[in-house]
């Protein structure tokens, strides 16, 4: 058989990665711009949002700081060729990666408490907590395969917060929510993430039949 053919599967699946780590990023960017760049320029739909930003800032810049940590952790450690080459700071990233979702879920917790988002905000922790120890659980024990399944859900949760930003600047998702629909949001987008990742990580077994 000749090389080309044998690489093509390989190759292909890289370039599909690329495209989505791409988008990821691109997705990132705009959320960072139509959302965060906006809230701290006091963007008038986000004005009442904007004061409650600025009174939460005890709990809200440890929860920003470990969130940003993990969000631009987790594409570092999905690269082959960094873990390849770079194996004890994938190990050392990976602990930080660990420690910030866990400092990021508490203060998530804390930032929610008193609110009506509380037992959303909760199960979107408790889920970030469980993928993630299942992550490090696996990885300690030296279960690879499993270890990549459970990052990637991880991430997927790690990255509600930006998907769940995409469309704040449509005023209609913004204001007229309300509470409970934006509690039953956060819910929703933690579920459609993990159901996402899963279907991707069987994409094979759901495609493919077995002789
Ligand atoms: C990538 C990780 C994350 C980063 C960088 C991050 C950062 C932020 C920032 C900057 C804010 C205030 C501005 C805004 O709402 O846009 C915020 C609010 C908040 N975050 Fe996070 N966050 C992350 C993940 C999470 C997760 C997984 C949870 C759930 C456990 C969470 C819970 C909350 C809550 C409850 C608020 C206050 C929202 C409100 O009062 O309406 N965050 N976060």
């Amino acid at each position: 058989m000749p090389t080309s053919t044998l690489m093509a599967p390989n190759s292909a699946r890289a370039r599909f990665k690329t495209l989505i780590w791409i988008s990821l990023g691109l997705t990132a960017l705009f959320v960072f711009i139509t959302s965060e760049v906006l809230l701290i320029t006091d963007y008038p739909m986000y004005h009442a949002y904007r004061l409650q930003v600025i009174a939460d800032r005890h709990i809200l810049i440890p929860h920003t700081l470990s969130g940003v940590l993990a969000l631009l952790i987790g594409p570092i450690q999905f690269s082959s060729r960094f873990r390849k080459r770079h194996l004890k700071l994938h190990r050392v990233l990976g602990r930080i990666y660990v420690v910030s979702v866990f400092i990021g879920s508490f203060t998530g917790i804390a930032l929610a408490a008193g609110r009506p988002g509380l037992p959303g905000t909760s199960m979107q922790a408790a889920a970030w907590m469980v993928c993630t120890t299942a992550a490090f659980i696996t990885a300690r024990n030296r279960q690879i395969t499993q270890h990549r399944q459970w990052m990637a859900r991880s991430y997927a949760v790690t990255f509600t917060f930006v998907s769940s930003r995409v469309l704040n600047l449509w005023p209609r998702y913004w204001s007229h929510l309300g509470d409970v629909l934006a509690a039953v949001g956060v819910i929703a987008f933690t579920l459609a993430s993990l159901l996402i990742v899963d279907l991707g990580l069987n994409w094979h077994e759901l495609t493919t039949r077995r002789d």
